[in-house]
């Protein structure tokens, strides 16, 4: 199924093909900079198949983009709901993403990220939102300000789940984007 279309690029649902991909970017160290840990195989494929689950259940979660001329997976970007109550409240929507790094710098998640904010605000009728990543990740946060979200300074916050061996990983900047009036 696909999600939504840009100039490039096709967000869709994952499909049995895009393993490899999944893997890729789950296990590169370069794209997991920020990550405390690296997936192998066994676990990428177990976090592939929980995503599309819960995709398919609730319509949200990370979506494969598919370049539109080949159908190649390049990565992920998703409207997906955090698991990270009481920090974000439940009912919270983020946007985040993943590409693999023979894709970045070519502007792919600023357009696939700006066309799912519109989906979010326009289709499924969401007031906010947000966004959040490791302090120093300055790629993301690139993407984030480029697509209007805006820093809620008061919102920064120690990861709950990133463990004491990786304390340079724990503090997160949150942004946020609230629905057009
Ligand atoms: C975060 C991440 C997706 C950003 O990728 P990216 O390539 O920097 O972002 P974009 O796809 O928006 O591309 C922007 C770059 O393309 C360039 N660009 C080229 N054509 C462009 C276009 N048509 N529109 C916008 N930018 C364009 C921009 O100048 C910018 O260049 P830069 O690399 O010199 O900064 C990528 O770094 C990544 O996967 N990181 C690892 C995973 C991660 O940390 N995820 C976030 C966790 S919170």
């Amino acid at each position: 199924m696909i999600i939504a279309e840009t100039e490039r690029l096709r967000l869709r649902n994952w499909q049995e093909s895009d393993r490899d991909l999944f893997f890729e970017i789950n296990s590169d160290p370069e794209v997991m900079t920020f990550f405390p840990f690296r997936r192998d195989r066994a676990d990428a494929d177990a976090l592939f198949d929980r995503n599309r689950q819960a995709i398919a259940d609730t319509g949200y979660g990370f979506f494969a983009i598919g370049l539109k001329e080949t159908d190649e997976p390049i990565g992920f970007c998703g409207l997906a709901i955090p698991d990270l109550a009481p920090i974000l409240p439940i009912g919270t929507v983020e946007i985040g993403w993943r590409l693999a790094r023979r894709h970045w710098s070519k502007g792919y998640v600023t357009e696939a990220a700006s066309t799912l904010v519109d989906l979010g605000f326009q289709t499924r009728d969401l007031n906010e939102i947000v966004s959040f990543a490791v302090a120093d990740n300055r790629r993301s946060i690139s993407v984030m300000e480029r697509i209007g979200l805006v820093r809620d300074i008061a919102g920064d916050f120690d990861h709950p789940r990133v463990p004491d061996t990786h304390p340079h990983l724990k503090r997160h900047v949150l942004y946020r984007l609230k629905r057009p009036e």
